[in-house]
């Protein structure tokens, strides 16, 4: 601490005790480093998944234009609205695992004549009243972009150079013919084409070479039309979490061809597949643990950049992180479509030091799909016939949507840990970037559950002459919004900022995420 901070902090604490505030804990520093701009945090790090399973499409996003759900062309308009407000960059479809065993033509053509397949990967039928044209025109209703997954584990290079021609030719090929023939005259446009899906395991349970030489395959025949063909960033199926062999072998045998490399993570509270643990009924000991298994994103990335740097040093090809989250039980009990889960104010804060991480990865990590959008694993949105909530989750990306396109700013924190049982996390979790009208923006998470933090916020480089600020906390660490009372988790503006030297000091309230605009 410098004899300025000191200074204020004895100051401050002085003024807490004479206005009968609570004794801070925990005091920390972040200084930001204004004069020290890195790379432009893309908006499409904050993309959503949108997979045909349970309740995700089907229900959640789709209702069909004869429903009494009030809709847009078919679509639900609470939802539209939601995801609207949030600025969604990028959707990506059908899957996933489905998209292995999806085929373009099933959902194409007169809905009531599609056919009706069972869902392999996830149980159930799927009726493909949500295809091609249903996703595209979603993705433009919302002002998204596209990430279409082709079937490569199930499908072939010529399927997928057909279902690319549908969506993108503009001349009198048969194929173009076709999609005028069932609506849509203008080809739309595929932004991110991801060749296959978890490779290594639904995929097909490859061996990296064995996909390799698959993806280059694939790979030749991607031949968009349009204004500007190269422009379709093509997407490997990359590794499952700490899988390094997979980055290592795909990157030496196909890194050439690649434009993207995509890796999976999902954080479990007890980090076994078979007992993830509750969405709902936790304690400390699941908290910190979650709180912790999403930190790991940080070594993630840092260990599959590395590998990345090997065969790619220009960073030519973008990691992106095409399905991150949460993944817990089904609440035991209750019915719940497949992967239905309830979403709390540990979401949120985890979804913030994920967000936060990426953030500071921007030179590599150039887009992320949390999974998944509504209704299905760490939602932005959940609902129930006619009614919606918005979860914890999609306040962060609401409060978030700042850093789209900001440039990133590297930031130093100093914290104490907060630990429980043997178990360690920073006492603050942060990252910073600079807008394009120049304010700076800094993202921020306590992790602890019961104690504020007294934050002294300076930048370097700068000065911050007014600040402004929102909190997102809740009564207890599971606090949830649900349908009946569907505002116990939500963005308050953050009040009590003070400056002091060029330094601004606030507290951070106990397990909250915090945004600050300063200008
Ligand atoms: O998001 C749910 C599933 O998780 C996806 O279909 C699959 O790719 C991953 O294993």
């Amino acid at each position: 601490m410098t004899a300025r901070s000191l200074f204020s902090f004895l100051l401050l604490s002085w003024a807490g005790v004479c206005v009968g505030q609570p004794a801070y804990a925990v005091d920390a520093q972040v200084v930001v480093h204004a004069d020290r701009p890195g790379a432009v945090i893309r908006p499409e790090i904050y993309g959503q998944f949108a997979e045909q399973l349970g309740h995700g499409i089907d229900q959640g996003i789709w209702v069909g234009e004869a429903s009494a759900i009030p809709n847009i062309k078919g679509y639900r308009k609470d939802v539209v609205d939601a995801l609207k407000a949030i600025h969604v960059p990028v959707i990506r479809w059908p899957g996933g695992c489905f998209a292995d065993e999806y085929h373009w033509r099933d959902g194409i053509g007169p809905r009531g004549q599609r056919p009706v397949r069972r869902n392999l990967s996830w149980g159930g039928e799927e009726n493909n009243a949500f295809g091609t044209h249903e996703f595209m025109d979603f993705a433009e209703l919302i002002g998204a972009k596209t990430y279409i997954g082709v079937n490569v584990g199930g499908g072939t290079a010529r399927e997928m150079s057909d279902w690319l021609e549908y969506l993108t030719a503009d001349g009198q090929s048969s194929i173009a013919r076709e999609r005028r023939a069932n609506g849509r005259d203008k080809p739309w446009k595929v932004a991110y084409l991801g060749i296959g899906n978890e490779a290594w395991g639904c995929g097909g349970h490859m061996r990296p070479a064995y996909y390799a030489d698959l993806y280059r395959q694939f790979a030749t025949f991607v031949h968009p039309s349009g204004d500007d063909p190269s422009a379709i960033v093509r997407v490997a199926s990359g590794a499952n979490a700490d899988d390094v062999a997979w980055t290592e072998g795909v990157m030496s045998a196909a890194g050439e061809l690649i434009d993207a490399y995509g890796v999976h993570y999902y954080t479990l509270p007890t980090q076994d597949w078979k007992k993830k643990g509750s969405a709902t009924d936790f304690g400390e000991t699941e908290w910190i643990a979650t709180l912790h298994g999403a930190l790991h994103m940080d070594d993630l990335l840092n260990r599959h950049s590395a590998i990345m740097d090997k065969y790619d040093p220009k960073k030519r090809v973008a990691l992106v992180v095409d399905e991150w989250g949460n993944w817990y039980d089904p609440q035991p009990g209750v019915a719940s479509p497949p992967l239905y889960q309830q979403n709390s104010l540990r979401d949120a804060l985890t979804a913030a030091m994920t967000l936060n991480i990426f953030h500071a990865h921007a030179d590599r990590v150039r887009m992320a799909n949390i999974a998944q959008m509504v209704n299905v694993l760490q939602a932005m949105i959940l609902t129930d016939q006619k009614r919606m909530v918005l979860t914890p989750t999609y306040h962060v990306f609401d409060m978030y949507q700042v850093f789209q396109g900001a440039t990133s700013l590297p930031l130093d924190v100093r914290a104490p840990d907060y630990v429980f049982g043997n178990v360690h996390v920073p006492g603050v979790q942060a990252s910073a970037g600079r807008d394009a009208a120049g304010v700076v923006h800094v993202g921020l998470v306590n992790p602890s559950p019961d104690k504020p933090v007294r934050l002294h916020v300076r930048l370097s480089g700068a000065q911050a002459k007014s600040i402004k600020g929102r909190v997102l906390t809740a009564p207890a660490i599971t606090s949830i919004n649900t349908f009946d009372h569907p505002g116990v988790v939500k963005p308050e503006p953050l009040a009590g900022m003070s400056s002091s030297g060029g330094e601004w000091v606030l507290s951070l309230p106990p397990r909250s995420v915090v945004v600050l605009d300063m200008r």
